[in-house]
């Protein structure tokens, strides 16, 4: 039920969305999450397994739908959108955030952005390491 809701919210970015060049990100380097986040630490080490575990949820939630299939920010529903989906290549951004706030924006969304609270969408909340294991190993 929740992942359909979550394909509804999808559908609507995708209608709403235009042919327009891509809106800027805003403010990539301002924290999203309350500064307390930080120490939530991430208990599942990176690797090769981890990794692809958090691809294919990444894919299977939909968060591609935005954030494109190489994560860059450029999925077709990101066209039009603003601010636009974060592009999680750039390594400032990527050396300005701990894994924690991570954690906390893909759960709780960022308030006045296409990006929502995506936490009923994880069976296995403990599943959203595998994601951000993934997208670390994004970082260019
Ligand atoms: C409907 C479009 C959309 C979907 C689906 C979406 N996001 Fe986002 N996401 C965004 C936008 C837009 C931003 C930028 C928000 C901002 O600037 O505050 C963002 C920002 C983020 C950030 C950056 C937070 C920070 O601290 O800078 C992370 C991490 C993230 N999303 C992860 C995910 C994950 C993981 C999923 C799937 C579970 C997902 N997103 C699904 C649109 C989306």
């Amino acid at each position: 039920m929740t992942k359909k809701f979550a394909m509804a919210a999808l559908a609507v970015a995708l209608v709403m969305s235009s042919a327009a060049a891509m809106a800027a990100e805003k403010d990539p380097m301002v924290p999203r999450a309350p500064a307390a986040a930080k120490a939530d630490k991430n208990p599942v080490a990176s690797s090769a397994d981890s990794v692809s575990t958090g691809e294919e949820l990444f894919q299977e939630i939909g968060c591609n739908g935005c954030h494109g299939d190489a994560g860059d920010g450029n999925g077709p529903a990101a066209a039009g959108m603003d601010p636009s989906p974060r592009n999680f290549t750039n390594a400032a951004w990527q050396g300005a955030r701990a894994d924690g706030e991570l954690r906390h924006t893909i759960f709780h969304g960022s308030n006045g952005t296409a990006m929502i609270a995506n936490e009923a969408m994880f069976d296995d909340p403990a599943d959203v390491w595998h994601v951000i294991n993934y997208i670390r190993s994004l970082k260019k």
